[in-house]
């Protein structure tokens, strides 16, 4: 490079890292060193200078925060799975948590209390401290690639500062809008003519998933981050890893803080909740984390929330209206959910026109009547719910209300169980909204996955008759299918496609996806890693299923029930025959040397295997499962979400850490 080529681009690297240091302060710090006219003029040279010289072109220049365009977004996997929070609202569930807390870890356990942004979440990967990508929540494991749309955001940096890491890391933030930001832009939008927003959530919401970059760029999008994840983490706590984040340029609350004690907490909470409307921002209630990485590991994750954190909830805000006519819902396990319908009110900026009444014992302790004048809370992302009943305002005819005795959908008697508040539609086998809700959980994602087919698709084929049986899926004609509405060839490919592979899926699946009555994800995991297979399972006595962790009584009369109906056993005959699993090592009792003097340990979360499908191919095979790193071990076999304190040990001894695929190989 002549001399003169290499001022110049010693003077674009000089001006885009100078640029780069005036949007961090101007940004994050919200100090402005330099005025607004100056500013533009050195970005103007940049863009200049970049313009006239492409070959220097970097795709993370300040100038290049907007760009690109989107046809569709991809739909990525997460490396980590993005979880929920499960919700607390008062100071007896937070020290409920704190129980649970210590009985597994120990006393002195440390938390970090944060505020709970109310945006929407995102994860954003660098590599060798280079902004790489970012993907939305999604469903947890599959989020949408977002990458150009949070790259206008110019409060995240493109390029870290400081002591950067040189691997991969992955930090997960809120996605907000400013109070301030919000009002004036509505203004703007009402200026022009516009429909307001309804609220900044929302707004962040659908701003993300506008597919002009550009469009993107104009909306006033800002970023809280709150948690660092990656293979080796800088420090074995959480407080001190998001001052390194803060330390990156990232922008990080000034307001979290330790507490030693679930009074401190308690004490963090009641304090935010009075400030919370002085704050330039929403938050919806407060997050509370346990500090060491190590605990959390310990305590780990069920299939949806961390066991070390969770979320306390604030009072939403109220409205008051009329509540028109109570109408009830029938789910997919027959449960029978009363639904007030309310004369339309605006609540935190959106139009709520219903909300859940539970069930019969709700109604009758807040004796709610059609026609009365409700108070309706809404808080976050729950179903809106009713409060209060102004009696005194009360029409003198008024009568109370009586739940109804028969299926809104197929007529059948109700029935109650000894001890439950829900009444249940006992006809599973033809009311309408049970048959489709068996299906519609059967193909959900985190049951049998089974893509090309959704909802709809699905009360098509039950409405042609088509389907009724959790087998009829798999015994579709495609000659048939394509004579439907809405049935291209393509899609049909694709369903039979991803039936064919949820043959692949493990035996945990299987029995979650059969929808048996409490049986969630979690219980299945736990209850496959007990019983080998599905006839050890169904057989068992009572006593033994409520022996089993994770198992009460509610859980062990469900699969009793289960079993007692033929129609039931049937179903699993089918299901068998069609080759789904039921079993956890079907495919693999065959033994082997293949993994002779070899030992394993397994962290994290398998998407085709539950964790003792995996030890029982390790020792189907002469190979050892272990549970803890030490220097005799030769794997380390990671799934999603594999614990840090693992990674780092096998790190530093020396051990090779595994993918799924890569050890699926030693068994060839
Ligand atoms: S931590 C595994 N911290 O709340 C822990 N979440 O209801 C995952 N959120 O999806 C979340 N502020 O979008 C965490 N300080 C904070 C948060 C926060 C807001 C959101 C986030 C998450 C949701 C869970």
């Amino acid at each position: 490079m002549d001399s003169s080529r290499s001022e110049i681009k010693n003077r674009i690297i000089k001006l885009r890292s100078y640029i780069h240091d005036l949007n961090y302060s101007y940004y994050v710090l919200n100090k402005s060193s330099i005025q607004d006219f100056e500013f533009d003029k050195l970005l103007k040279e940049l863009e200049e200078l970049e313009l006239k010289y492409p070959e220097f072109y970097d795709p993370l220049s300040p100038t290049q925060r907007v760009g690109g365009s989107v046809q569709q977004f991809n739909s990525i996997k997460h490396v980590y799975p993005m979880l929920s929070l499960s919700n607390t609202y008062s100071n007896e569930d937070l020290k409920d948590f704190d129980k649970r807390i210590k009985k597994i870890t120990n006393n002195n356990i440390e938390y970090v209390c944060e505020l709970k942004f109310d945006g929407v979440s995102i994860s954003v990967i660098y590599n060798n401290g280079k902004f790489s990508k970012a993907i939305t929540r999604g469903d947890g494991s599959f989020g949408d690639d977002v990458t150009l749309n949070v790259k206008t955001i110019k409060s995240i940096p493109l390029e870290l500062r400081g002591d950067v890491p040189d691997k991969t890391i992955e930090l997960r933030g809120e996605i907000f809008i400013f109070k301030k930001e919000f009002k004036k832009m509505n203004k703007e939008r009402l200026k022009k003519g516009l429909e307001a927003y309804s609220n900044p959530r929302n707004t962040a919401s659908g701003s993300l998933k506008l597919l002009d970059p550009q469009e993107v760029s104009r909306r006033p999008l800002d970023c809280f981050f709150y948690s660092l994840l990656g293979r080796k983490l800088p420090y074995n706590n959480h407080y001190e890893n998001l001052k390194i984040v803060k330390k990156w340029g990232f922008k990080v609350s000034k307001f979290t803080e330790k507490c030693s004690s679930i009074q401190d907490v308690i004490m963090y909470v009641n304090k935010w909740d009075k400030l919370r409307h002085n704050l330039p921002y929403d938050i919806d209630g407060i997050v509370i984390k346990v500090n060491n990485i190590n605990e959390q590991e310990k305590l780990g994750n069920t299939s949806k929330f961390p066991r070390w954190a969770i979320a306390y909830k604030f009072q939403g805000e109220q409205a008051f209206t009329k509540l028109n006519q109570i109408t009830y819902q029938v789910g997919r396990t027959g449960a029978v959910t009363p639904i007030a319908n309310l004369e339309p009110i605006k609540i935190s900026g959106t139009i709520v026109k219903r909300a859940s009444l539970h069930n019969a014992d709700q109604i009758a302790k807040l004796d709610i009547r059609e026609g009365d004048l409700v108070f309706v809370e809404k808080g976050g992302e729950i179903i809106p719910k009713i409060v209060n009943v102004q009696k005194d305002k009360r029409n003198i005819f008024s009568q109370p209300t009586i739940f109804i005795n028969y299926c809104p959908e197929c007529n059948c008697k109700l029935i109650r169980e000894k001890g439950e508040a829900q009444y249940y539609c006992p006809n599973n086998k033809t009311c309408p909204p049970q048959v489709k809700g068996r299906f519609a959980h059967f193909i959900s994602r985190n049951a049998m996955n089974i893509d090309g087919i959704g909802p709809e698709t699905i009360e098509l084929l039950f409405e042609n008759k088509l389907i009724n049986n959790l087998p009829d899926l798999y015994h579709l004609q495609k000659t048939r299918l394509l004579t439907l509405e809405r049935m291209a060839e393509k899609s049909i490919d694709n369903l039979a496609k991803s039936l064919e592979n949820s043959k692949k899926k493990p035996f945990s699946k299987v029995l979650y996806a059969l929808g048996i009555r409490h049986i969630g994800e979690t219980v299945a995991e736990k209850l496959t890693e007990h019983y080998k297979n599905i006839d050890d399972l169904i057989n068992d006595s009572y006593e033994n299923l409520i022996n089993i962790n994770e198992v009460g009584h509610k859980i062990a009369e469900s699969i009793i029930l289960f079993r007692e109906e033929k129609d039931n056993l049937q179903l699993i005959k089918d299901l068998k025959n069609i080759g789904l699993k039921f079993s956890s090592n079907k495919e693999n009792n065959y033994t082997s040397n293949k993994l002779l003097n070899y030992s394993f340990v397994i962290s994290g979360v398998f998407n085709d295997f539950s964790r003792m499908e995996i030890k029982n191919l390790i020792e189907n095979n002469s190979g050892k499962s272990k549970s803890s790193i030490s220097k005799k071990i030769d794997f380390l076999l990671t799934g999603n979400n594999p614990g840090s304190t693992k990674i780092n040990k096998a790190v530093d001894f020396n051990i090779k850490i595994l993918k799924i695929d890569e050890f699926l190989n030693m068994l060839k």
